[in-house]
């Protein structure tokens, strides 16, 4: 990411632009940004109103005042209008914001996202469903193109394609393989590990119910970030908290943990998160 730390998120219609999008501010515990609901906002119109009363070049003007806007927004997930991209300025502006992802699908699944959605989609009211689509991707592909990356989001669901948007951008983090047979773990060094985690959880095979057991140094700086994080990937979290040092070290500190777990009725298949340093692990 830029010195704006931006996320942009380009692609056509029923791509998923806006659900990703606020996955992935919720799981990095950033601020969401989309700028069709900023256009309805300053115009206090909703899109189709705006298409036919001012038609595509009138909607494109305001469109471009509210990208022109942007500039100085940081740590967003922005979403943007699915023909944003093809004024050119606007793509610039994209590209000075932060990372820009393009997000795809195939016609036949755009087309079925969408259908029966043409009022809310004037750019695809009216018309012959498939040709239309197929001829506004072409029309755009080299504007999308221009993103630094993209991920494709056919049969994909939201959290999956934020799972893979995130892994894409967190190219500092590092999977060390720890070989122990069946009992093998990965160890993950990166940036936003905290907020990542609930989708980092959902790659393995585990109950919703998840019990974090912290400290309140380390609580207090994180214990946040990851609830939010678990409860934006579908987890009930509950948290128990250690008090801090050795002597907290006990059976009747774990006695507490189980109990806590029993009261949150979790069972083998759940995971228990060590929030914390050497007290927190050992326990
Ligand atoms: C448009 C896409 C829409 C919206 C407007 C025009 C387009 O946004 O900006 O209806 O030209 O592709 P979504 O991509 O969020 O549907």
């Amino acid at each position: 990411m830029n010195a704006h730390g931006n996320i942009v998120l380009i692609g056509f219609m029923g791509t998923g632009k806006s659900e990703t999008g606020r996955i992935l501010a919720s799981c990095l515990d950033m601020e969401f940004l989309d700028t069709d609901a900023e256009i309805e906002a300053r115009s206090g119109k909703a899109i189709p109103e705006l298409f036919t009363e001012l038609g595509e070049s009138g909607f494109r003007a305001i469109e471009k005042e509210v990208v022109n806007g942007l500039k100085d927004v940081q740590c967003h997930v922005i979403s943007t209008g699915g023909g944003a991209v093809t004024d050119p300025e606007n793509m610039m502006v994209f590209g000075e914001l932060g990372t820009t992802v393009h997000l795809t699908a195939t016609p036949e699944t755009i087309l079925k996202r969408t259908n029966g959605d043409a009022g809310a989609r004037p750019m695809l009211a009216g018309t012959d469903g498939l040709e239309r689509v197929n001829e506004l991707l072409a029309s755009r592909s080299n504007q999308y193109a221009k993103a630094d990356f993209s991920v494709d989001t056919t049969e994909r669901d939201p959290f999956d394609v934020a799972t893979q948007v995130i892994d894409r951008i967190d190219q500092e983090s590092t999977r060390i393989r720890v070989d122990l047979g069946a009992q093998s773990y990965d160890i993950l060094i990166g940036v936003s590990i905290t907020s990542r985690l609930g989708m980092l959880l959902r790659e393995f095979d585990v109950t919703p119910r998840v019990l974090i057991v912290t400290n309140p140094g380390v609580g207090e700086l994180y214990g946040t970030a990851v609830e939010r994080s678990l409860g934006a990937a579908g987890f009930e979290s509950s948290t128990i908290i250690i008090p801090d040092g050795e002597s907290h070290k006990t059976l009747e500190w774990a006695s507490h943990i189980y109990d806590a777990m029993l009261d949150h009725r979790m069972d083998r298949k759940s995971a228990v998160i060590a929030l914390g340093g050497g007290v927190i692990g050992d326990l």
